[in-house]
């Protein structure tokens, strides 16, 4: 652990390294040959939670710091040098002047998309003329009314083209001297871009130039007041030099580490170079330089996060971060010889990319110049404007949640066991008899769901249970399911950590599900999968935890007893036992009449439309479990054959439907089964 951190930081730093070595780091080569903006890992960058760090929770940012915001740079740069750029003009060029200087509406209006990666924010303060001498801009700001009118040119303009908001500089008009910043949004205020700069090294960032040519912008879009422009400029670039000082650090690191395993593995004179004192000097001296710029480095993010002046610190930290990326990217190509020369190795770009962190946001002269001014005039803390009040938001170190990687993804989803098999009976007090008494199981509970049609037996099987299911509702799917079926298997249950993520996974795989979304069940969330899938077996995936059902209401609970069954048992068309038939039929004995007529059509699925000419009874396979739809294919054990394509899962009429339909187009509901299985 570094001495000037503590362990949530170290965490911190952690996870973004992990995720900068999952993410960032096998593609940055291809972004940087090919010249190619990194778009889908700015936007996980956001997800994470890296492209607000510092911006306050409720701007939807991270609330982090200046610490965590070095270490999050270091370690994107470590992975690749332009991804950290992307991050640093947005964190604190851009999202830091619009929290510590934007109106309410300014933050409320831009801080949450900046930070989300959905908008990307620009830094326009150079121009062709003006980059070191930066408070003599050509740009001028002109008032008209509630608007400003923006003439002139910005040049070196990282995230230019890809941005959606730039902060612009301009000159007051007739006031050479005075300034002013002002939040201009590419497409509502008309500015351009210019093509990329073909540049030596962090090839994958964009750089443009940006014109402004009678680009008008609303006087509520000035940040700070008129004449703040300068100020706020480098009391931004003060906190932005800390980020490329990180980001130097993060290339020179990288640098170091492929020096250290290619001396290792690199054999010359019979052994490995790390055995020459001529290798292992230039080892100590990249280390020791690169842990010099470290404590630089942390010392002045440490000072801004305790609100203190911190100017002349970053300044030093970036000299010494920056002048040591070049260093050891030099030493780190001297190392690999040859392979260093070729750009199939690494060491070649992070020595191009070092090259930057000497230029932009003030060259290393500038540092100089700044650092000796402070020296001269005895520390005299920077000012900050006067008349903007600058409120510290409370700082914390984020926790950051990584998304899982495929391999961690297909374990989570991996069902965690067999919950319960599901068998439709007629009674499930004659049913746990038999569990109880000759298996000699254990009873869990016996509920009444009158409000799902069913009363449904948990029997303790192991690990797993069985869950036995007796219609309530004669309408209900389990009603239904033992007319067509009888008694027997109902569907399968397996166990999942959450079932929404589930169903997306297991949708990307090609399966359907009954329902769009998860319903409430007995044990949980659940959620079905049609028979068709699983060669003529429900299959249930529910969510036994993180799930609360919500009270039933006092009064309702109250009225929801069971009903008492006084009829006599009678016996079904299948020769099983159906209490609720017996209001439909009148007489004790009495088989039920089948229904006159077929009950409406359901809406044919690819399934149903392949079975049509199944018209089977129920028949019983060798096994004795029940088969359906297996007579018009003439012979035992013959299967209808499969659907092209299973109808999408949501349908209308389609996804409930089991695989082997009688046609009769009651099989929708006989396979769908009842809430609360
Ligand atoms: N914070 C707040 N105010 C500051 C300040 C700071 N860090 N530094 C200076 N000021 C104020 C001064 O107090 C002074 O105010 P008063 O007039 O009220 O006294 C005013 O600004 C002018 O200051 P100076 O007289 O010191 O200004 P200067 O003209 O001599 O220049 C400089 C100072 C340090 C050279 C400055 O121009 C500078 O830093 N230049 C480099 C610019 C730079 O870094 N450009 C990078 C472009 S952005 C970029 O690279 C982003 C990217 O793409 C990655």
């Amino acid at each position: 652990m570094h001495v000037l951190l503590t362990e949530d930081q170290e965490l911190f730093r952690r996870t973004v390294r992990e995720f900068a070595e999952r993410e960032i780091a096998p593609v940055a080569a291809e972004h940087d040959e090919n010249e190619t903006f990194p778009k889908a890992n700015v936007k996980k960058m956001g997800e994470l939670g890296l492209m607000g760090l510092t911006v306050p929770i409720e701007y939807g940012g991270s609330g982090a710091g200046p610490v965590e915001y070095a270490l999050a740079m270091e370690e994107i740069a470590r992975a690749d040098a332009a991804h950290s750029v992307i991050l640093s003009v947005n964190n604190s060029l851009v999202c830091e002047p619009i929290v510590k200087y934007g109106t309410d509406e300014q933050k409320n209006e831009y801080l949450k998309r900046l930070s989300s990666g959905d908008m990307i924010g620009s830094f326009c303060l150079s121009e062709p003329q003006s980059g070191s001498d930066a408070r003599h801009m050509q740009t001028k700001a002109v008032r008209d009314g509630d608007y400003y009118v923006l003439n002139g040119t910005k040049n070196w303009i990282s995230n230019g083209g890809e941005a959606g908001l730039y902060i612009v500089f301009a000159s007051l008009e007739g006031e050479e001297d005075r300034s002013a910043a002002f939040l201009v949004e590419y497409w509502r205020f008309g500015i351009n871009c210019g093509p990329k700069e073909k540049k030596l090294g962090i090839r994958a960032s964009a750089t443009t130039q940006v014109f402004l040519n009678d680009c008008r912008v609303p006087v509520g879009n000035r940040l700070g007041e008129e004449g703040d422009g300068f100020k706020i400029a480098m009391s931004s670039l003060d906190a932005g030099r800390i980020g490329i000082a990180a980001q130097a650090l993060g290339i020179a690191q990288a640098a170091f580490e492929a020096s250290v395993a290619y001396a290792k593995e690199r054999q010359a004179f019979g052994q490995p170079i790390s055995e020459f004192q001529a290798i292992q000097f230039m080892l100590a001296d990249m280390q020791v330089r690169i842990e010099q710029s470290r404590l630089l480095t942390y010392q002045a993010a440490v000072l801004e996060a305790r609100g203190l002046p911190f100017a002349k610190e970053s300044s030093m930290a970036k000299l010494s971060a920056s002048e040591t990326a070049m260093w050891v990217t030099t030493k780190a190509i001297q190392i690999h010889g040859g392979y260093g020369y070729s750009r199939e190795y690494p060491v070649q770009r992070y020595f191009r990319d070092a090259k930057i962190t000497e230029i932009y946001e003030g060259t290393s002269e500038i540092q100089r110049m700044v650092i000796a001014r402070s020296i001269l005039r005895g520390d005299r803390p920077a000012k900050a404007p006067a008349e903007v009040p600058v409120e510290a938001p409370e700082i914390v170190t984020p926790v950051l949640t990584l998304p899982p990687t495929p391999e961690e993804l297909k374990q989570q989803m991996a069902p965690r066991k067999l919950h319960h098999v599901a068998v439709a009976v007629d009674s499930v007090d004659e049913a746990l008899k038999f569990y109880r008494e000759t298996l000699g199981l254990e009873e869990i509970t016996v509920m009444n769901l009158e409000d799902r049609g069913l009363k449904v037996g948990l029997v303790k099987a192991g690990p797993s249970e069985v869950e036995l299911l007796e219609p309530l509702d004669p309408e209900g799917t389990v009603a239904r399911f033992l007319d067509r079926r009888g008694p027997g298997l109902h569907h399968i249950c397996f166990e999942v950590e959450d079932v929404e993520t589930s169903m997306r996974y297991y949708e990307g795989k090609g399966a359907t599900f009954i329902d769009p979304v998860p319903r409430p069940g007995a044990v949980g969330l659940v959620s079905f999968m049609p028979p068709a899938l699983a060669d003529g077996v429900l299959v249930e995936l529910a969510q036994t935890s993180g799930y609360t059902f919500p009270e039933p209401e006092a009064e309702a609970a109250e009225e929801a007893t069971a009903p008492v069954i006084t009829t006599p048992i009678l016996r079904g068309p299948a020769g099983y036992a159906r209490p609720a038939f017996v209001g439909a039929v009148g007489a004790w004995g009495q088989q039920p009449t089948p229904p006159a007529a077929p009950e409406p059509e359901a809406p044919r699925s690819a399934w149903s439309t392949a079975a049509d000419g199944l018209r089977a009874p129920v028949l019983r396979g060798a096994a004795g479990y029940t088969r359906h739809g297996l007579t018009g294919v003439g012979a035992w054990g013959r299967q209808p054959a499969k659907p092209e394509a299973a109808a999408p899962a949501g349908a209308p009429g389609t996804a409930s439907e089991p695989p082997a339909a009688s046609g009769t187009g009651q099989v929708a509901s006989e396979a769908a089964p009842a809430a609360g299985e």
